[in-house]
């Protein structure tokens, strides 16, 4: 088995503690008890070329605000601080008009496991994204089933269901294929995704 170099290492256990710490619905329990099962295996990182992009000037705002958000949260920010100059920011494929007009330069994803990723894998996938202040991020699905830990303010919606605000630190589980989507307000928004591999 590979060994994970040490900032992605970090990363994943603090990852690990935060979600360990907490209550969690039956469905998003075995989803993130997948997520972690096929994380006990690492595969080797790929010597891939960083890369920022503009929304990417938010992410020292998104760090500062979930670290004062408590120990634990601060322990994810100092260790994806640290992971984060391994990765490749990119920019979603396609975005349709339920995107913001400033949606292009206003986000960034990074996948840290899974396909493309700092850790290419098919099975789980971890990652993030950053949306820049006031910026809607284009209606999606996808069949995983999927846990977000949100590290910042923002809203976010699940099908055709009210938009609602998880809070810093909160967190929440989509079913497979479920549209979604997230939006800022006037501060960045950052949060942590978990995809589990097919059953
Ligand atoms: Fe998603």
């Amino acid at each position: 088995m590979a060994e994970r170099p040490e900032a992605l290492q970090d990363f994943l256990a603090s990852l690990r503690s935060e979600i360990g710490q907490r209550q969690w619905g039956a469905a998003a329990g075995r989803c993130l008890w997948r997520v972690f099962d096929a994380l006990d295996r690492a595969r080797p990182v790929a010597a891939k070329t960083p890369a920022r992009l503009p929304a990417c000037a938010y992410l020292g705002d998104a760090l500062t605000t979930a670290r004062a958000a408590g120990p634990s949260l601060a322990k994810i920010a100092d260790a994806f601080a640290a992971l984060e100059p391994h990765l490749t920011w990119t920019r979603r494929a396609s975005a349709d008009q339920t995107a913001s007009a400033n949606f292009t330069d206003g986000h960034a994803n990074a996948m840290i496991v899974g396909p493309n990723g700092y850790e290419p894998r098919d099975d789980v996938w971890v990652g993030v994204s950053l949306l820049a202040p006031d910026v809607r991020y284009p209606d999606h699905h996808h069949a995983p089933e999927e846990v977000y830990l949100v590290l910042s303010k923002g809203r976010f919606r699940q099908g055709e269901d009210d938009w609602f605000e998880p809070s810093i630190g909160g967190s929440f589980y989509n079913t497979p294929h479920i549209k979604h989507a997230m939006a800022s307000g006037s501060t960045p928004l950052f949060a942590v995704w978990c995809l589990a591999p097919a059953t």
